[in-house]
């Protein structure tokens, strides 16, 4: 494994405020029901899903990023003009270019300040965090606005049952500022496996595939997943990741307070959880309102723990993600 904590970092920043947006828009699983060969009993055994946000005709991923960003900027109590950088953190932005950050800017009117995107897809969140806390090491930026923002169900084949019932729309977002010596992310893990790039994935819409007659045609345009290999890595990478988070964080899994995980199956959460150690009270889990939202899932979360009162001062959270790439990463955060 390649090396992955500046000691520098450690420490270097802390989350200040959280936020989300989710659309008001739901689709359950009897309404899956009608739109494909499945049932609310498979879903629910299988995934652990029972609805899932989606977006409406105008609404777009800056929009639900923006909304998310002044959620956590007010929770923070700081003023959106006190940011010095936005990153979002996306695998479905409104355009391949300008960056979906550049947009989020854009509504909040808040030109002049860095802004861009990660593409990291379900484990972006952790990336996107992980750059802020670097980059507030660095001294670069002092007040930095992450966001973790999708709109999966734009990408998303309602002809395929295997992929269709799992995906839904939010933001999460959070305000990362300098540390105070007492509360701040305690280690930051991040790996990647381009060799499985192929067993998740959206084939065309990028410069390999362009649109065409034939790549609309053939339905390349939307989400390709083979479930139950990802499946299996996902296990393995997320048990992977939060063992070396908390190696780097010289802590052990009693010390943990709460786990969150990329919540993208009900049973990829438990098995986790179950190989760390953690046992099922320390885990949130909230799949079965929002299904698999990818880059927003673990800041959603983040903001529903927080307000739900499990988070306080002196809590410490790991969160732990996987995602198309292969991409993975862990961060350990003490509020
Ligand atoms: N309703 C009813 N039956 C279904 C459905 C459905 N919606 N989908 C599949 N089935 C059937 C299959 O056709 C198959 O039938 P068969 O045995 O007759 O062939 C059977 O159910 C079992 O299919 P599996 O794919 O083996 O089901 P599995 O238990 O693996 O669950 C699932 C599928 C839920 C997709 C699971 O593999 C999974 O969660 N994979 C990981 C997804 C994930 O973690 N993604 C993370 C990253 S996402 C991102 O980065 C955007």
């Amino acid at each position: 494994m390649p090396p992955t904590f500046n000691a520098k970092a450690r420490g270097a920043s802390r989350i200040l405020g959280t936020g989300r947006y989710v659309p008001e828009r739901v689709l359950t699983n009897k309404d899956l029901e009608k739109i494909v060969d499945t049932s609310d009993e498979w879903i629910t055994a299988r995934t652990g899903m029972k609805r899932r946000h989606v977006v409406s005709e105008g609404e777009y991923t800056s929009d639900l990023a923006a909304a998310a960003l002044k959620d956590a900027a007010e929770d923070a109590g700081l003023e959106l003009s006190d940011l010095d950088a936005i990153i979002v953190a996306t695998a479905t932005s409104d355009m391949i270019f300008p960056s979906a950050a550049c947009l989020v800017q854009q509504h909040l009117d808040l030109g002049g300040i860095a802004a861009f995107d990660i593409g990291a897809a379900c484990s972006g969140f952790i990336y996107g965090t992980t750059m802020a806390n670097s980059l507030i090491a660095s001294g670069q930026f002092g007040t930095i606005g992450v966001i973790g923002a999708e709109t999966l169900t734009r990408i998303t084949n309602y002809e395929d049952r295997s992929t269709c019932v799992l995906f839904g729309d939010g933001a999460g977002a959070v305000i990362c500022v300098p540390g105070n010596g007492k509360q701040g992310v305690m280690a930051a893990y991040l790996g990647a496996d381009g060799n499985l790039s192929h067993l998740l994935n959206m084939p065309a819409g990028g410069t390999r595939l362009p649109a065409s007659y034939e790549t609309v045609d053939n339905r390349l345009h939307s989400i390709h997943m083979e479930g139950a290999e990802v499946f299996k890595s996902a296990v393995r990478a997320m048990e992977s990741s939060a063992v070396k988070a908390l190696e780097l964080a010289d802590i052990t899994p009693e010390d943990v307070d709460l786990l969150i995980t990329h919540q993208a199956n009900i049973r990829i959460i438990k098995a986790t959880a179950s190989r760390v150690h953690i046992p099922p009270e320390k885990v949130y889990i909230n799949v079965h309102e929002y299904g698999n939202t990818s880059a927003a899932s673990i800041p959603i979360a983040l903001d529903e723990a927080r307000k739900g009162g499990l988070i306080s001062e002196g809590t410490t959270v790991m969160m732990v993600a996987f995602g198309g790439g292969f991409t993975w990463g862990s961060l350990v955060v003490s509020f």
